[in-house]
């Protein structure tokens, strides 16, 4: 048996079409384009090479993006006047502060001063919470793309049993608050789990979000599973330096046994971005007190 490969590629460009497609009819009412601000402090490669993608994708959906790169050696203080000044920046909708920081820096601390409604990450505790009393709220862009994906592939997800791997404030839990918002029955595993083989082969639906590459096997997989990887892991393959990226899961013994499966990479990384844009167009719209855009 070998699993249907779930096209996140696909999947995020056509919501990015269509968020594209929304922007004008903003422009319209408001005179200006939906505005992303997104903050980078450092120089980490990785969050250098996500930020790019995230500006290029901005400006390739018609919204406009401020981009801030500060050094590493930035104070908590400063960043934090930036945020200040985005808050109340009318033209920024949407305020993306790209995580690690570098020590010494707080990051609750800077993440608490993001105007929930601009808090396009759905990181503030504010949103964290609205998402766990079931109120609207701006949601967590990874845990939403993978819903998107999951509900494309199997329809109502009622009743569904969901093993979600990870208990990160950033996937794991708002991944577990989407999945039971859609009546699933919903396991918490992480580090501490006993017999975590045990607890995966009961999911209908398996989320790796634990960020160790290539740790779920096939053999803990319930036959037929839906998987979504979120793991980007890079591993050396060759003695020469070489590496590749790998999510959480095994993919070549997960293929034998799921019913379906993202890639990595193409599978849940280009839907991050994809909702990225949305959560901005959604927070500009409720900002100007227009209606949410249609299908959105
Ligand atoms: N670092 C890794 N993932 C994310 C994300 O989704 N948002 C931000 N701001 N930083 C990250």
């Amino acid at each position: 048996m070998s699993a249907e490969i779930i096209d996140g590629k696909a999947f995020a460009a056509a919501l990015r079409g269509q968020v594209a497609q929304a922007v004008p009819a903003f422009v319209e009412a408001k005179g200006r384009k939906p505005g992303l601000a997104v903050v980078l402090i450092g120089g980490d490669p990785a969050s250098k090479v996500y930020v790019r993608a995230k500006v290029k994708a901005t400006l390739e959906a018609g919204l406009e993006s401020f981009e801030h790169q500060l050094p590493e050696t930035t104070a908590q203080r400063d960043l934090v006047a930036l945020v200040e000044r985005l808050n109340e920046d009318g033209r920024v909708d949407g305020i993306l502060v790209q995580l690690p920081l570098p020590a010494p820096i707080n990051e609750k601390a800077v993440i608490a001063v993001i105007d929930p409604a601009k808090d396009v990450d759905g990181f503030h505790v504010a949103n964290a919470g609205a998402l766990a009393v079931g109120e609207k709220s701006l949601v967590p862009c990874t845990p939403f793309g993978a819903l998107a994906l999951l509900k494309h592939r199997l329809g109502d997800l009622s009743g569904l049993e969901a093993v979600v791997v990870g208990r990160s404030n950033i996937v794991g839990k708002p991944m577990a608050q989407l999945l039971l918002q859609q009546n699933c029955t919903v396991t918490i595993a992480h580090s501490r789990t006993r017999d975590l083989p045990e607890v995966i082969r009961r999911g209908d639906i398996v989320v790796a979000a634990i960020g160790r590459p290539q740790m779920i096997r096939g053999e803990w997989l319930k036959p037929g599973a839906t998987v979504i990887d979120v793991g980007i892991n890079r591993i050396v393959v060759d003695n020469q330096g070489g590496t590749r990226l790998v999510g959480d899961v095994d993919f070549d013994s997960a293929t034998e046994v799921a019913g379906a499966i993202t890639p990595v990479p193409g599978g849940v990384g280009p839907m991050t971005i994809a909702v990225l844009l949305r959560n901005t167009l959604v927070a500009a719209h409720a900002r100007a007190g227009l209606p949410a855009p249609e299908g959105l």
